[in-house]
C-alpha cells in the first residue's frame, strides 16, 4: 500500500507542476494579446490561467487530504513565440490534448494500482478536458472562419472580453 500511495502522490505532483505551467503558458499568452493590443483575446488567456491555477489548487488539496507530501518542483518557462492570433489558440489546444493525455496515464494508474479515492478524483478532470478541448476547438473554427480579415478579428476581441470567469464557456 506504501508503495501504491508513493506512485499516486508522485504522479500527482508531476500533474501539479503541469497544471501550474499552463497558468504559465496560458499567461504568456494573454501577454501576448496585450501587445497586440487585443484585450479581449488577453482576457479569455487570463482567465483560462486562473482556470489552470484552480486545476492545481485542487491536486494540492487532494493530496494533502491523502496524506501526502506536496512537492512544489520549478515551473518551466512557456515558449511564448507565436506567429499569428491563431497559431496562439492552436497551441492551446495542444497544451489542453496533452493535459489530457496525462490525466488519462493517472486515471489508468490509479485504476491499476486499486487506488480508489485517486481513481474517483480523477473524473472531474476527464470531464473537465472535455470541456477545455471543446472550448479550444470552437474558438479555433472561429478564428479559422475570421481568417486574417481585421474587422472580424475585432469582432471575436469583443466577444472575448466578456468571457467571465464563471460560465464563461457559454459566451466564448
Ligand atoms: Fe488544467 Fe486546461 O486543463
Amino acid at each position: 500500500m506504501e508503495a501504491t500511495q508513493k506512485k499516486i502522490v508522485d504522479a500527482l505532483n508531476r500533474q501539479l507542476n503541469k497544471e501550474f505551467y499552463s497558468a504559465y503558458a496560458y499567461l504568456a499568452t494573454a501577454s501576448y494579446f496585450e501587445e497586440q493590443e487585443l484585450g479581449g483575446f488577453a482576457n479569455f488567456f487570463r482567465i483560462q490561467a486562473k482556470e489552470e491555477l484552480t486545476h492545481a489548487m485542487k491536486i494540492f488539496e487532494f493530496i494533502h487530504r491523502i496524506g501526502g507530501t506536496v512537492v512544489l518542483a520549478p515551473i518551466a518557462a512557456p515558449k511564448a513565440v507565436y506567429k499569428s492570433p491563431l497559431d496562439a489558440f492552436e497551441q492551446g489546444l495542444q497544451n489542453e490534448r496533452a493535459l489530457a493525455g496525462e490525466i488519462n496515464d493517472l486515471l489508468t494508474l490509479a485504476t491499476e494500482e486499486g487506488h480508489g479515492a485517486a481513481r474517483v478524483f480523477m473524473f472531474w478532470f476527464v470531464n473537465e478536458q472535455v470541456e477545455e478541448e471543446a472550448l479550444f476547438t470552437r474558438c479555433i473554427r472561429r478564428m479559422a472562419l475570421v481568417g486574417k480579415d481585421g474587422q472580424g478579428i475585432l469582432l471575436l476581441d469583443k466577444e472575448f472580453a466578456e468571457r467571465t470567469p464563471e460560465g464563461e464557456k457559454k459566451s466564448a
